[in-house]
């Protein structure tokens, strides 16, 4: 570990090149971030319905529309959801680095040497994996904002069919989140979390490339990640 003086010539740096990301990483990623996106928005047209479309109106299933490419995207991020669950236990070592392994002493000390390390201006320790402080903010924000809204959005989309499969894996949330009214309400109080989520996310993943010249972004299409001496032991919480 231990730190060294940030390398403002990266000419003279020596590098090495890593898979980090396998291939069910990047597409649960893609997968995810295009259905939140898609569900926020069409979300938000469910919200604030186009109450006067123009011509023909035996043309016209606008709002159903929405409704239907918000449930399409509903079902995406459920099963990237399974695939991304799955491979946590399949995946190689990095796969575990988004959890917070509260239950580890090296999880905590990790999480200090990140905070530690953000707010000073050298570059170190460097992880090869999610840090521990972005691993908490996916867990979090994206894992659990996620499952929220899956419970509440299929047990308020089972409700059209009483008795039906989403009703009978989901309809228990609707009662304990205090009737449709209330579940309605938290759907749409879960959803801003996402807003600042992506925006915390997009920030902070831009600030990072810069900062360790690790190729972060393009990580997430080609799976691989630069590293420079002293960055590859970093990921000793992880196994
Ligand atoms: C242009 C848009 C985006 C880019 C370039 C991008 C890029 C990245 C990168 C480089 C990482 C790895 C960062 C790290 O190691 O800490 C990451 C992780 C992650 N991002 Fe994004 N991201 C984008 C949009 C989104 C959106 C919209 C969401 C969902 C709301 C999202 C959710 C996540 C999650 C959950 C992870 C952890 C992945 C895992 O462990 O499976 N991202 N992203
Ligand atoms: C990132 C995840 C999601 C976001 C950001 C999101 C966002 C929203 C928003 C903002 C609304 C409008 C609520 C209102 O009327 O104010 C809504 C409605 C709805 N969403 Fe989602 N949603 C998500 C996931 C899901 C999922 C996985 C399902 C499952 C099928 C779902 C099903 C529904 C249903 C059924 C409604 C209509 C509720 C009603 O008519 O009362 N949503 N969603």
């Amino acid at each position: 570990m231990g730190s060294y003086p940030l390398k403002l010539n990266a000419g003279t740096a020596r590098y090495g090149r890593v898979q980090v990301w396998e291939l069910p990483i990047r597409i649960t990623h893609w997968v995810t971030a295009a259905s939140v996106v898609t569900l926020f928005v069409t979300g938000f047209f469910i919200t604030y319905p186009v109450a006067t479309s123009t011509g023909e109106p035996f043309n016209q299933f606008l709002m159903g529309r929405f409704r239907q490419v918000h449930f399409a995207a509903g079902y995406a991020l459920l099963f990237s959801f399974l695939l991304r669950g799955y491979w946590f236990f399949a995946g190689n070592k990095y796969s575990r680095s988004g959890v917070p392994l509260v239950w580890r002493k090296s999880w905590w000390k990790a999480l200090y040497g990140q905070i530690v390390e953000y707010m000073q201006k050298v570059r170190g320790p460097v992880t090869l994996g999610h840090n521990s402080l972005a691993g908490a903010s996916y867990f979090l924000l994206v894992g659990g904002l996620g499952l929220a809204q899956i419970a509440t959005g299929f047990a308020l989309y089972g409700e059209t069919n009483p008795g039906g499969f989403w009703d009978t894996t989901f309809g228990w949330v609707i009662p304990l989140m205090g009737g449709p009214f209330r579940t309605h309400m938290w759907h749409h109080f879960f959803a801003w979390g996402f807003l600042i989520f992506v925006i915390l996310h997009l920030y902070i993943i831009l600030f990072d490339s810069v900062r360790y010249k690790d190729g972060l972004i393009s990580s997430m299409f080609s799976g691989d990640k630069f590293y420079e001496d002293g960055d590859i032991d970093n990921d000793d919480w992880v196994s």
